[in-house]
C-alpha cells in the first residue's frame, strides 16, 4: 500500500519555504506598518458560521466545504476563510461594546473543495485583513492601500484594482429585483445552477463562469449605477481618496464577489503575471456581518489573498532573488576522536547562537566537503586528532578560501566568526 497525499493539499518543501517566509514576511511588515494585530483562530468551526455568514446560496457553502460530524454529531467545518471566524472571535471577546474598532490580520490554511489547478488547491493559505467599527471611506482606501502596498514590497508589478459598489442592504435588493428582470427572459438559455441562483440570489449568476451564461451577464445592468445617495457619497469618497494615493482603479459595475456579505465597497486585486482568470487578492466590507451573528450594527470590511498564487509570481516572474539561508559553520572531522571533538563543539556553538552542522553519516572527507558546500557554509573547520589534541585549527572562509589558524576554544571560535579576527 502507498499513502498518497490528499488531492489538491501540497507539501511546502524545504527548497520552497524561502519563498513563502518572503511572502509570510511581507504580510507581517505591512500589518506593522499600517497597526493591524495578528488574530489567529481554529481551523475547525461550527458549519452553521459559514452558512449564515457566507450564505446558503454561495459556491464556498453549497459545494466546496469540507464538513463531518464531531464524535457527538455536531457538523463542524474546516474553515474555507477567515471572516466569519474574525467576526466570531469579536463578538466572543465582547468586542462590540468593549473595544469596538479593531484592525486585525491573519495567516494561515483554508480550505474548499474545488477543482485543483495551478493556484487554486483545496488546502490553500491565505493572508488576510479585517478592520471592524467604523464606516469612514478612509478605512476603505487604507484596506486597499494596504494590498497594494504588500504586493509592492514583494517587487509585484502588473497590477490591476478592479472596483466596485454594491451598496447597503436596501441597494442590493433592488439590484437583485433588477437583476431578476435582466436574467428572467434567458433563463431557458442559462445553466442549471444559475437557475436555482435567480430565485436564491440572482447576484451569485454574476459570478457564474458556466460559458453559455457569459453574454446575459455581460449585458447585465451594473450595482453602482443604482446605489442611494449615502453609499453613492461612499463610494465616491472612497474613489477621491485612492485618486489621493496615486492608486490607480477601474471601476467593474457587475463585480459582486462571491460570498453574500459584502456591502458596499468590493474590490479585487489581479497581476498580469498570473493571467486574467486568477485573483490575486479580494475583499470589501460587509456591514451587516456583526448583525447576522447577534451582535449590534458594527461595519466591517477587509481582504484576503492567497499565498500560493504570490509564490507562483515570486517564483517565475517578480523580480527578486531568494537569499539562500546558509550555515555559519560546518566542521568536517577525521576520525573518533576528531568527531567526538566536533560533536562537542557544535553544540557549544548552537547554544550561543551559531548555525552549526557535521556530518551524522562518518563518511569521507570529501563527501563531507561537498556537504559544506551544499549547505552554504560560510566557514569551514577540519578537525582531526591533532586538532582535538592541539585544541587549535585552521578555519577557512569559503568564500574568499582564506585559512586561518584560530583557538578551538568556544570563545576564539565565536569572536572569530562574528569579527573574523
Ligand atoms: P475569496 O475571494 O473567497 O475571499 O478568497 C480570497 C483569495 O483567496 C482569492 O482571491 C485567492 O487569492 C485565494 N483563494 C481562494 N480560494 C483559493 C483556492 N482554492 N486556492 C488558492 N487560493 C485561493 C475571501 O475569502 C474573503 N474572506 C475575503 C475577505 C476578507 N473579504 C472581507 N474580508
Amino acid at each position: 500500500m502507498s499513502y498518497e497525499r490528499i488531492r489538491g493539499m501540497y507539501d511546502v518543501l524545504p527548497d520552497e519555504t524561502g519563498w513563502w517566509k518572503m511572502a509570510e514576511g511581507a504580510m507581517i511588515e505591512t500589518a506593522r506598518c499600517y497597526n493591524y494585530r495578528e488574530i489567529r483562530f481554529p481551523i475547525v468551526e461550527y458549519t452553521e458560521l459559514f452558512a449564515r455568514g457566507m450564505g446558503e446560496a454561495t459556491d464556498i457553502v453549497g459545494k466546496e466545504m469540507y464538513t463531518f460530524p464531531d464524535r457527538k454529531g455536531r457538523s463542524l467545518t474546516l474553515r474555507p476563510e477567515g471572516t466569519a471566524s474574525v467576526v466570531r472571535a469579536y463578538l466572543n471577546q465582547g468586542w462590540q461594546t468593549q473595544a469596538p474598532f479593531q484592525k486585525l490580520f491573519y495567516i494561515g490554511p483554508m480550505f474548499r473543495y474545488e477543482k485543483p489547478q495551478k493556484g487554486r488547491c483545496r488546502q490553500f493559505h491565505q493572508f488576510g485583513i479585517e478592520a471592524l467599527g467604523s464606516l469612514d471611506p478612509s478605512l476603505d482606501a487604507e484596506v486597499i492601500s494596504f494590498a497594494w502596498s504588500m504586493m509592492d514590497r514583494l517587487g509585484i508589478g502588473g497590477l490591476r484594482l478592479r472596483l466596485n459598489s454594491i451598496g447597503c442592504s436596501e441597494d442590493r435588493e433592488k439590484f437583485r429585483d433588477l437583476l431578476r428582470q435582466h436574467f428572467s427572459p434567458s433563463l431557458d438559455r442559462m445553466c442549471t445552477d444559475c437557475n436555482r441562483r435567480i430565485d436564491e440570489n440572482p447576484l451569485r449568476i454574476l459570478d457564474c463562469k458556466e460559458k453559455q451564461c457569459q453574454a446575459t451577464i455581460e449585458a447585465a445592468p451594473g450595482s453602482a449605477a443604482h446605489l442611494c445617495e449615502d453609499c453613492a457619497d461612499h463610494f465616491s469618497e472612497v474613489r477621491g481618496l485612492l485618486d489621493l494615493l496615486g492608486l490607480d482603479y477601474e471601476i467593474e459595475p457587475r463585480l459582486v464577489r462571491g460570498i453574500d456579505y459584502y456591502t458596499r465597497t468590493v474590490f479585487e486585486l489581479m497581476s498580469v503575471d498570473l493571467g486574467s482568470q486568477d485573483t490575486l487578492l479580494g475583499g470589501g466590507r460587509y456591514d451587516g456581518l456583526v448583525e447576522t451573528f447577534g451582535g449590534p450594527p458594527t461595519p466591517g470590511l477587509g481582504f484576503a489573498g492567497g499565498f500560493e498564487r504570490l509564490v507562483i509570481i515570486l517564483q517565475e516572474h517578480a523580480d527578486v532573488k531568494l537569499v539562500e539561508e546558509g550555515l555559519d559553520l560546518f566542521l568536517a572531522t577525521l576520525g573518533a576522536e576528531g568527531r567526538r571533538y566536533a560533536f562537542v563543539l557544535a553544540e557549544s556553538l548552537r547554544k550561543v547562537g551559531v548555525s552549526v552542522d557535521i556530518d551524522h553519516r562518518n563518511r569521507s572527507l570529501r563527501k563531507q566537503l561537498t556537504l559544506a558546500n551544499q549547505l552554504h557554509a560560510g566557514h569551514l573547520l577540519v578537525i582531526g586528532e591533532d586538532e582535538a589534541a592541539s585544541k587549535t585549527g585552521k578555519i577557512k572562509q569559503m568564500d574568499s578560501g582564506e585559512e586561518v589558524e584560530i583557538s578551538l576554544e568556544i570563545d576564539a571560535v565565536v569572536n572569530f566568526l562574528r569579527e573574523g579576527a
